[in-house]
């Protein structure tokens, strides 16, 4: 049932407040500032490495995850699409973690890969939103999302749940590493906790990016750039165009422009810029400037000091609520799938049925 949604899709990314809330409560320990997986005794504090294995975009909800074990656990991760990792020879010390990231939890390349990790005797924790999966029950650490059923071809709540889910393990991890005080542990429980809330203010400004949503939807090809976690996001946002609206759309790392895609800019390609305020804002800005001085049409994504410092001169911007960064590819998430969305509704396109897609990849 849509309710008043046009689109299930619509429905969905509306849902992520609660269901993100519901996903954490599994999580954190509120009042206790207490960050805790399902499994409270499982026992992380020998694992010296991380392999994070998925598809599409829960394989761009792992690519975050990477910064996050990185910077806050101090753990190497090894990180690859499914189908690319099944194939090669990747090397694994008995005893590592493997984390496989899947809305369904029956996706074939990924579920392949999950057994290929048993048979080199990793320990094999899954995020899933799916509880009765194939990938559910063949976990020893079974990390559950709780956004609900998905139907929107397009995955939007899932993606979000899993970023929360991501977040407690990154943090749990660096617990039992011991990399984590007790105040920075509840310092990150009061972060999260407030995700829900930012991602409703996220939510606020629909209108104003269905307004810009023209801009990119009589383009043929579309850019979008960030760079550390906003990275992921870019890819993220241009995947959700590509399978929604049609229209070829490429992620990049914003740093990597001048190696080569920025021979593609002119005044008819709209480059949507991920920056939010922060250590890398001036490094992305920079990049952006090169892409406006050669006619690119920027749409800039930021927060409200990030839209004064650098918004002149774009021909859009979106004002995001200003959160830690920890939370804001949760945040950041919803700008990039309503913008996907109203240009796809804009374009008459089968929102929640695409063409040539399935919801579940049962065949590799
Ligand atoms: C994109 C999308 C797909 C899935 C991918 C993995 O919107 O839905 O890219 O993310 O097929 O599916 P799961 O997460 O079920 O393994």
């Amino acid at each position: 049932d849509k309710g008043n949604h046009r689109h299930f899709m619509q429905k969905e990314i509306y849902e992520q407040p609660i269901v993100v809330a519901q996903t954490l409560r599994s999580y954190l320990q509120r009042f206790e500032g207490r960050i805790v997986l399902p499994i409270p005794d499982f026992d992380l504090s020998g694992i010296r490495r991380v392999t994070i294995v998925a598809c599409g975009t829960s394989f761009y909800a792992g690519m975050v995850a990477k910064y996050w074990f990185e910077q806050f656990a101090r753990v190497p991760v090894d990180l690859d699409v499914a189908s690319e990792f099944r194939y090669r020879a990747p090397v694994m010390e008995e005893g590592g973690l493997a984390l496989f990231i899947s809305q369904s939890g029956e996706t074939a390349d990924t579920l392949a890969a999950l057994r290929h990790a048993r048979a080199e005797k990793q320990v094999i924790a899954v995020v899933v939103n799916v509880p009765t999966s194939t990938m559910a029950r063949e976990a020893d650490l079974l990390l559950p999302t709780h956004a609900g059923p998905e139907i929107g071809v397009a995955s939007t709540k899932a993606f979000t749940c899993q970023l929360a889910v991501l977040a407690a393990l990154a943090a749990n991890l660096a617990k039992a590493k011991g990399r984590l005080t007790e105040a920075e542990e509840r310092n990150i429980v009061r972060q999260l906790a407030e995700a829900p809330a930012a991602i409703n203010g996220a939510l606020a400004y629909d209108e104003s990016i269905e307004a810009i949503a023209g801009t990119v939807a009589g383009a043929r090809d579309v850019l979008y750039l960030g760079r550390g976690t906003d990275y992921p996001l870019a890819l993220e946002g241009a995947l959700k165009l590509k399978e929604i609206s049609y229209i070829h759309a490429e992620g990049y790392a914003a740093g990597e422009m001048k190696h080569g895609p920025i021979a593609l800019i002119d005044e008819h390609v709209p480059v949507v810029v991920i920056a939010p305020t922060g250590p890398l804002f001036d490094k992305t800005v920079s990049n952006m400037q090169e892409v406006q001085a050669r006619g690119g049409k920027v749409l800039l994504i930021s927060d409200y000091d990030g839209v004064e410092a650098a918004g002149e001169g774009c021909v859009a911007t979106i004002t995001m609520p200003k959160v830690h960064p920890l939370i804001a590819p949760l945040v950041y998430a919803v700008p990039v799938q309503l913008l996907a969305y109203h240009v796809a509704v804009a374009k008459g396109t089968d929102v929640d049925q695409p063409r040539n897609l399935a919801k579940s990849v049962t065949v590799e």
